[in-house]
């Protein structure tokens, strides 16, 4: 999985079809993202409609580089800088405290903004011709239907959302299958103790040492974020989480139906069943997270009653991976 050269023209096209109030999917380094100028509130709220996501979730707004922070947020806590020198450009999101320029029709009339700097080249540079002296930012949810898998490949996002006139977008920009698969990591900065919105790549343990003291999860008191809904990442067919010991007796109970596995190497070896697809789950973190969303829509695509998938480790390592999953099976 390696991601193409940059090809030029395609980013200056995106970046003319975004300054005109359109829509295009981006490639980033967690997943694609539906990407509108974030001043521009007609432009961000056509992606609300594509998407089918109720208005009130608010946006992360995907900036060039730290030098945009000041432009979108204010009371910015000096924890948000050393995180930023850190992990920036990267798959970490800051929650901040909104400037007045970052419009309700970003933040879902909250006043706090997400602010994040994708490494994707081709994103990068994307952003960087798009900013402009007044440091302008893209809103980019993921590029999925509202509730739905997230895309990793440009493929997902162009055989959910489509091209207009059938399809919402103006255009996806493809710039190959993304490096992480899993969305951002969300801290939130906005409220004195810095705690986690949603696990990512960008670990707990990670951010603790970076910062030098402990990161809780956030309560309910935090800011909406649609991600922390009980039921998130969702194939349309049911699926569950079985433990490697359980996996040949559900399949037993559920004969009858047809069953789309998921488990690993020495686990499948262990299945006598008949599936109608099983896919063996790498043993690897990183691939495992980078390959999850193409393996669910494989899964979800291969007509199946219902989907078993081996719960994986859960070791650290593992929180954004076991936290999906966790709402794909809710
Ligand atoms: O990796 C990512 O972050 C991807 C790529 C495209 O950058 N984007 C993404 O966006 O996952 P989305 O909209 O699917 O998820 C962003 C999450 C949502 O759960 C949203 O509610 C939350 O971030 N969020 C956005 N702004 C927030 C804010 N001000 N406070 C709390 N949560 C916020
Ligand atoms: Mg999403």
């Amino acid at each position: 999985m390696s991601t193409p050269p940059i090809n030029q023209e395609e980013i200056d096209k995106a970046v003319d079809v975004l300054s005109h109030g359109g829509l295009v999917a981006i490639p980033t380094e967690t997943v694609y993202g539906l990407a509108a100028d974030a001043d521009c509130q007609e432009a961000v709220l056509a992606t609300y409609t594509a998407k089918g996501r109720p208005a009130d979730h608010p946006l992360i707004v995907h900036v060039a580089g730290p030098e945009a922070i000041d432009a979108w947020a204010e009371d910015v806590p000096p924890e948000a800088w050393l995180l930023v020198k850190t992990y920036w450009p990267g798959p970490l999101t800051i929650v901040l405290r909104k400037k007045a320029r970052c419009g309700g029709w970003v933040t879902g009339g909250q006043d706090t903004v997400a602010l994040r700097c994708p490494s994707h080249p081709w994103t990068r540079a994307l952003l960087t011709a798009f900013a402009g002296p007044t440091h302008k930012g893209l809103t980019a949810p993921s590029a999925n239907t509202f509730g739905r898998i997230s895309p990793s490949t440009a493929q997902h996002v162009a055989e959910d959302l489509g091209i207009k006139p059938d399809g919402k977008l103006d255009m996806i920009l493809d710039g190959g299958p993304c490096e992480f698969g899993l969305e951002s990591t969300m801290v939130n900065l906005s409220q004195g103790q810095p705690t986690l919105l949603r696990h990512g790549v960008v670990t707990r343990e990670m951010l603790e040492n970076t910062l030098g003291f402990a990161v809780p999860d956030a309560g309910k008191d935090a800011p909406r974020a649609s991600g922390r809904l009980k039921s998130h990442y969702a194939p349309k067919t049911k699926l569950e989480l079985v433990s490697a010991d359980d996996l040949a007796r559900r399949i037993d109970e559920l004969r009858g139906t047809p069953i789309a596995v998921m488990a690993s190497e020495s686990t499948l070896k262990t299945l006598t069943a008949d599936t109608v697809l099983s896919i063996t789950a790498p043993n690897d973190v990183r691939r495992y997270g980078a390959e999850l969303y193409e393996n669910l829509h494989r899964l979800d695509a291969a007509d199946a009653g219902r989907i078993l998938i081996e719960t994986p480790p859960t070791a650290p390592a593992w929180a954004a991976i076991n936290d999906r999953l966790g709402r794909a099976a809710a």
